[in-house]
């Protein structure tokens, strides 16, 4: 290999390494401010409405795949513009109403761009996948660029959660077309997951209702109590 060739190959590798830097430090970025915004909520609600959040980063590989999936030429800005998945954040939240929530606190942070929301909640697909899908821009300070880089974000219930990931190991490796019996047996299990969710979110605002009940309760002082503390009063003057 001569050295001008050899020089090049160490400018590649230096420009893919950034590459999958700006996305590893974009999940990064993305997952501090849920944390804060969910210690946050808990601190002023009392609740917290996400069960747990994860990340990941497409591996060189599969981002090759999409790129001839797409048929997009393999430059780094053809991906940088039209793969807008290589930095994942999966938030996993208790009920359907605490993803709404958490979009729209997401959707309020200054300096995240929402550039596209799949609502595959109110319209699932086909399959019965369930999930509120963002894609994101995020601006990423490097000591000499700042960089605006794309995350998805997929925000979930338990119930669609466990959904997606079993419905995926099922088809995992299955490179042929799957059988209509087990097709329609995944859309029946993520039309009860759909249930399951509902009645969880239901029973939610039923208990929610008993415990504001309690707290009004507790705000009222019985006759008794009243009678000692004014006589605690006119003792003390
Ligand atoms: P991709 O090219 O796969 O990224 O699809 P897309 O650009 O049409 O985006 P879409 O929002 O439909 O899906 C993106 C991601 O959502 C996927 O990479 C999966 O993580 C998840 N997803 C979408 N559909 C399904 C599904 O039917 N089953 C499961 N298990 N996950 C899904
Ligand atoms: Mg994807």
């Amino acid at each position: 290999m001569d050295d001008i060739n050899l020089t090049d190959l160490k400018l590649f590798r230096k420009n893919l390494s950034r590459f999958m830097l700006s996305y590893k430090f974009a999940t990064k970025e993305i997952e501090t401010k849920i944390n804060i915004l969910k210690d946050e909520f808990k601190f002023i609600h009392e609740y917290n409405p996400i069960e747990h959040v994860s990340t990941r980063v497409k591996s060189p590989q599969s981002i090759l795949n999409k790129v001839s999936k797409k048929g997009i030429s393999p430059s780094l800005k053809e991906m940088k513009e039209n793969i807008r998945d290589i930095a994942g954040v999966r938030i996993t939240c208790s009920f359907i109403e605490d993803i709404y929530k958490v979009c729209d606190l997401i959707q309020s942070q200054h300096d995240i761009s929402v550039i596209e929301i799949k609502d595959y909640i109110k319209n699932p697909k086909p399959n019965g996948y369930q999930s509120l899908h963002l894609i994101v821009q995020v601006p990423i300070f490097m000591s000499d660029r700042i960089e605006n880089v794309y995350v998805e974000i997929q925000l979930r219930t338990i119930a669609m959660d466990f959904w997606a990931s079993l419905e995926h190991k099922i088809y995992y490796k299955y490179n042929k077309k799957i059988p209509k019996y087990i097709g329609n047996g995944l859309k029946e299990a993520a039309l009860q997951a759909g249930l399951l969710d509902r009645k969880m979110e239901q029973l939610n605002h039923e208990i929610n209702i008993l415990k504001k009940q309690d707290t009004k309760d507790d705000d009222y002082l019985t006759s008794d109590q009243i009678k000692k503390f004014l006589q605690y009063l006119s003792e003390t003057e």
